[in-house]
C-alpha cells in the first residue's frame, strides 16, 4: 500500500562524488516497501514544481528510515540538497514494482551512476549472494563502494570510463567476464542509463541468464494516472513505468524506443 506523508529529514550530508545521502524518518512509508528498486516521489519546491522520482537505496521497517541518494541535477533536486536536517518533505511512496528476487538467490548487481543507489538495497536486503560491477565516469564520481564491499559476499568489480579506478571501459566488459568465468548467477539485475541497460542486455542473452532493469523515464502522477512515463514494450503494448515497472525483464523493453 503506498502512503503520503510528511517526512522528516534525519540526515543530509554530501558525498565525496558530489551527490548526497538523505536519510527520512518515514512514517508508515518503510514498512510498506515489498521490494529493493521501488522508489519514492517527493515533491521537491513550493507550488506548481512536481514531484521528482528517487530510488529507495536501503531502509529498515523496524526504525521507519528510508535512506535516498542523489545527484543535484535540476531545480528539483537541487532545491531537496539545500533542506536542513529537521525539515519536513512531502513524500508518496513505496511506488513501482522493484526488483524480483529469492531469498538466497546469487545475482550479478550492475549500476551505472547514479543508477547504483538502488542496487544497495539488493544486496542488503535481497539476497547478500550478490557481486556487485559498478560503472562511474571517473574514481571522483565513485560512490557507496565501502558500503557494496561489505554487503556483496562476493565482492565488487570496478569499471570507469576513463580508467581512473578499475577496468578502463564499460561495465558490460565486466559483466560479460563474470558470467563467462565464475559460477552461476540466478539474475542481473541492472539500473543506470539506457544504453549501459542496453548493452547489458545483449550479454544476458548471449550468455542465457534472466536479466531485469530499472528504466527512468520522466514522471509526473507516479502513480499510473497521468501517461507522462508511457512508453511502448517490446510487445508494442503501452507500459507505465511508474506502475508496471520501473522494473522489467531485459526482453519486455523496446531498446529502440
Ligand atoms: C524510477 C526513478 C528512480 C530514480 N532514482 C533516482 C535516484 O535514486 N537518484 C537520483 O539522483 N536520481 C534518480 N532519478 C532521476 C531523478 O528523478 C531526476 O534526476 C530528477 O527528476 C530531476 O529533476 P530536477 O528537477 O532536479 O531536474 P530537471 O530540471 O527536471 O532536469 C535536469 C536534467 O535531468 C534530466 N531528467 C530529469 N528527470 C529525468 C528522468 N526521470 N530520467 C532521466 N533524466 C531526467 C532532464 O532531462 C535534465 O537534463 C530517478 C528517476 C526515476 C524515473
Ligand atoms: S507518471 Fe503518471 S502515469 Fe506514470
Amino acid at each position: 500500500m503506498r502512503v503520503q506523508t510528511d517526512c522528516n529529514v534525519l540526515e543530509l550530508t554530501q558525498l565525496a562524488s558530489g551527490g548526497w545521502t538523505m536519510t527520512l524518518e518515514s512514517h508508515g512509508i518503510a514498512e510498506q516497501i515489498t521490494a529493493p528498486g521501488q522508489f519514492l516521489h517527493i515533491r521537491c519546491g513550493q507550488g506548481q514544481l512536481l514531484r521528482r522520482p528517487i530510488s529507495i537505496c536501503n531502509w529498515s521497517a523496524r526504525r521507519d528510515l528510508i535512506r535516498v541518494v542523489f545527484e543535484a541535477r535540476g531545480e528539483g533536486t537541487r532545491w531537496l540538497s539545500r533542506r536542513q536536517v529537521g525539515d519536513n518533505l512531502d513524500v508518496l511512496g513505496p511506488l513501482g514494482n522493484g526488483f524480483a528476487m529469492e531469498e538466497n538467490g546469487r545475482y550479478l548487481l550492475v549500476g551505472g551512476g547514479i543508477g547504483v543507489p538502488p542496487l544497495l538495497g539488493c544486496a542488503v536486503q535481497g539476497s547478500r549472494n550478490c557481486t556487485a560491477v559498478l560503472g562511474f565516469r571517473s574514481a571522483g564520481h565513485a560512490m557507496l563502494l565501502e558500503e557494496f564491499g561489505q554487503a556483496c559476499l562476493g565482492g565488487v568489480r570496478l569499471a570507469t570510463d576513463d580508467g581512473s579506478l578499475g577496468h578502463h571501459g564499460f561495465v558490460d566488459t565486466l559483466v560479460r567476464h563474470e558470467l563467462e568465468q565464475r559460477q552461476r548467477y540466478d539474475g542481473v539485475l541492472a539500473c543506470g542509463p539506457k544504453p549501459m541497460l542496453k548493452s547489458v542486455a545483449v550479454v544476458c542473452r548471449e550468455k542465457g541468464v534472466p536479466c531485469q532493469v530499472s528504466m527512468e523515464e520522466r514522471m509526473g502522477c507516479g502513480v499510473g494516472a497521468c501517461l507522462v512515463c508511457a512508453c511502448r514494450n517490446a510487445q508494442s503494448h503501452y507500459v507505465h513505468v511508474c506502475q508496471d515497472g520501473p522494473v522489467f525483464p531485459a526482453e519486455e523493453v523496446d531498446w529502440n524506443e
